[in-house]
């Protein structure tokens, strides 16, 4: 056999990459290229309980500071962080600033995750004049952290995308604009790949699977009007993150809950929950939409409050 046809399989080409079966690609991960990348570790999984009182709760406080989970506890963090863009929520921080603040909480998220927990960074960018590409930077941040970049989603809103007709220009080559009609879903793991633990199961089906493993995401928005929150992502999103990252019974976090939709997702998929909100509106409204759901999902032990 030749050298370059381990197990029947192919090498890396060196002009483009035919074959993609059984594909030998560890002369690629040892190029130059990874140089300095965070790399994945062979670490022993640990996975310490967060106290029953803390779970399938609302914490009202910033996540700058999750001292109520333990370390390694957390599976999988799903989040929208707030943009920091004069919604009634958002303070005014430089970008630098808005930066830190959002390190800090990258920072806890990675001590509370389990070796090769994932995180899930929902992001749009922002502005034209000019354009300010926030992934690219979370990207950086979360290098700095020792984070495994996982891949990008695109999430295509589609016909509920950018209604704006700033167009720039219209029909002129003068100075049009691009309108994002999509977001970003940066996915990241924590020291390893691979997630190790107990046996638990997993409930994705093959028809989810095919299509979860996509790299774009087509789906619509959710109408900030009906959920009462100016800013929310569909239930799909973390529904989706939830099916394909987690087993049964697995605990995801978001430190920026709003309101509430990743705990949804997290009952509809029976695994456990745990949030953070600063405002206690969106607190009070997340529960109350919990409550909502888990009577009319009949799960009401994944809630507690009145
Ligand atoms: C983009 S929204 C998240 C919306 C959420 N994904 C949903 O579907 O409703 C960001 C949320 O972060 C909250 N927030 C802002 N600063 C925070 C902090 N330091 N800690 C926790 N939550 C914070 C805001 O009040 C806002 O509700």
């Amino acid at each position: 056999m030749k050298s370059n046809h381990i197990r029947n399989g192919t090498k890396t080409s060196s002009f483009g990459s035919p074959g993609r079966i059984n594909h030998d690609s560890a002369s690629f991960y040892s190029s130059r290229l990874y140089e300095g990348l965070p790399k994945d570790k062979a670490v022993k999984y640990v996975e310490n309980p967060i106290p029953s009182e803390f779970l399938n709760k609302i914490f009202c406080k910033s996540s700058e500071n999750m001292e109520e989970l333990s370390d390694n506890s957390v599976h999988l963090m799903i989040t929208s962080p707030p943009y920091n863009v004069g919604k009634d929520y958002d303070e005014n921080l430089s970008l630098n600033e808005y930066r830190a603040f959002l390190k800090k909480v990258w920072s806890e998220v990675n001590r509370v995750l389990v070796p090769g927990g994932r995180a899930c960074i929902n992001i749009a960018n922002l502005g034209r004049k000019p354009y300010i590409p926030l992934h690219a930077f979370i990207f950086e941040d979360m290098f700095d952290l020792n984070f495994l970049m996982r891949g990008e989603i695109i999430w295509n809103k589609a016909s509920s995308g950018s209604p704006s007709t700033a167009w720039g220009s219209w029909l002129s080559a003068r100075n049009p604009t691009l309108r994002d009609i999509h977001e970003y879903i940066l996915v990241f793991s924590k020291g390893t790949f691979k997630r190790g633990g107990p046996k638990r199961r997993n409930t994705i089906s093959r028809e989810e699977f095919l299509e979860f493993t996509k790299s774009v995401w087509t789906f619509s928005a959710e109408s900030a009007k009906q959920v009462g929150h100016p800013a929310p992502f569909p239930v799909e999103l973390p529904y989706r993150l939830i099916q394909l990252y987690t087993f049964e019974g697995e605990i995801v976090l978001d430190p920026f809950i709003g309101s509430g939709q990743t705990s949804i997702a997290a009952i509809k998929t029976k695994r456990n929950y745990v949030g953070y909100e600063t405002n206690e509106e969106y607190v009070d409204l997340a529960k109350r939409r919990i409550k909502d759901f888990s009577l009319s999902f009949n799960t009401p032990r994944l809630f507690d409050f009145e």
